[in-house]
């Protein structure tokens, strides 16, 4: 049986909590929302939590809710998701972009110390794949320069270093809730704040959103469904993995499998309208066995990483003395050969994910180059380990890359 690259999950009892809220008339508003939002805050040891209509929402709110001026400077990490950069330069902030290392992916501290002036008002740091960036030193250079930290926590739900978990180190933290995160409420996102009136100010932007429609509710309900269907094992090896396979074997073709970012997602489109007290009901019954499912998901993670590790470049949590804890949304290795390295794995029945992140100054006419993020733009391939899998089907996967590594000749990677 081939192994999907991810598996998106309806939310438990979608279609039937639809339908009995609307029964109750509690589709759009109720105390759901209120309890999601307590818990949340409690969950991250924040002040405040806001639900927002989506990530990128949340961000444009807190802009204007964190007092950010137009024409201020916000640094971002080059390597990341162009949404972000691109609703900061379209909010008319001065962009300025940081390179990534290499373990975690996320923003160098070193480089951010380069860049950061008291020209600065925010710096956004991504936790990417679930692997929490160098936010200790991130937030210790923001704090010297009296900069707000953003934390963008999309991938992120549950991840620490130390006793903090990532949305707490900064003024606030930007969480995403569409289908492929750990918690999926088929769209919307949750805002985490250190300061109460700030939450305020970001409650009430959030408010001024119109409410949401059944048409709304309808498409988000099919299309999960749809995501659902065609990343479940066995629908997957009936159909979707033969067309994937057709699809890798025409040259120049295989990109258009490419999952993530695409170019037309700039926009705020299908992305705002309220939150529902649906999705914040279907949010509380997931926090619920959340924690389970996120150490299903890193003990997969891990058992392949460490037969990985030594045979190819991967990313990886930051070691710290106080200890750091990655949900593993994503495992990632870097391969110079990448195309050939996912074509051989398909062959394998291993299916993987690539183009996730962007090398993001290139896609504002920036002059400096940004090695760094440029690599990890070409060389990041995403593995299957989510947590429904098997330790043997972990092993398979295991097997399959260092077999792989050896066809297309990338043992030189590792060094
Ligand atoms: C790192 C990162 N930040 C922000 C976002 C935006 O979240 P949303 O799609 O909920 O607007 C995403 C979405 O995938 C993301 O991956």
């Amino acid at each position: 049986m081939a192994i999907p690259r991810q598996r998106i999950r309806l939310p438990q009892g979608a279609w039937r909590s639809a339908f009995m809220s609307l029964l109750r008339g509690d589709l759009w508003e109720g105390s759901q929302i209120e309890e999601f939002e307590r818990d949340f805050a409690s969950y991250i040891s924040v002040e405040d939590a806001v639900t927002v209509p989506s990530g990128r929402a949340g961000f444009r709110f807190l802009f204007d809710s964190l007092g950010i001026e137009p024409g201020g400077e916000v640094i971002c990490s080059a390597f990341g998701y162009p949404v972000v950069p691109f609703i900061v330069k379209s909010m008319g902030y001065d962009l300025k972009f940081v390179d990534c290392e290499m373990d975690t992916l996320g923003m160098d501290p070193k480089l951010l110390a380069q860049v950061c002036s008291d020209r600065t008002q925010a710096v956004i740091a991504t936790h990417l794949y679930g692997v929490p960036c160098q936010i200790e030193e991130i937030a210790d250079i923001c704090a010297s320069h009296n900069v707000k930290l953003i934390e963008d926590c999309a991938h992120c739900y549950g991840a620490s270093l130390g006793s903090k978990k990532v949305g707490s180190f900064g003024a606030a933290g930007c969480f995403s809730f569409e289908t492929s995160k750990v918690i999926n409420t088929m769209g919307g996102g949750m805002v985490t704040l250190s300061d109460a009136e700030a939450g305020k100010r970001l409650r009430q932007f959030a408010a001024q959103e119109p409410h949401n429609n059944f048409k709304w509710l309808a498409r988000r309900l099919s299309r999960t469904s749809f995501e659902a269907a065609v990343t479940n094992p066995l629908l997957f090896n009936m159909g979707v993995y033969q067309m994937l396979r057709l699809a890798s074997s025409k040259a120049g073709e295989e990109d258009r499998f490419a999952s993530g970012y695409q170019g037309d997602e700039v926009s705020l489109a299908g992305k705002m309208g309220r939150y529902t007290n649906y999705q914040a009901r279907l949010g509380l019954r997931q926090v619920k066995t959340i924690e389970r499912r996120n150490l299903r998901r890193t003990s997969n993670a891990e058992r392949l990483i460490r037969q990985l590790d030594g045979k190819i470049p991967l990313q990886k949590p930051q070691s710290t003395e106080n200890g750091s804890y990655a949900n593993f949304m994503l495992v990632t290795v870097l391969a110079s050969k990448l195309k050939q390295l996912a074509a051989a794995l398909l062959s394998k029945g291993i299916d993987t994910k690539h183009l996730y992140m962007r090398d993001c100054s290139r896609m504002f006419d920036g002059e400096k180059a940004f090695p760094n993020a440029a690599r990890a733009e070409r060389e990041v391939l995403h593995l299957p380990a989510f947590p429904e899998m098997s330790d043997s089907q972990i092993d398979r996967v295991a097997s399959a890359v260092s077999d792989a590594i050896v066809e297309v000749g990338l043992q030189a990677d590792a060094d």
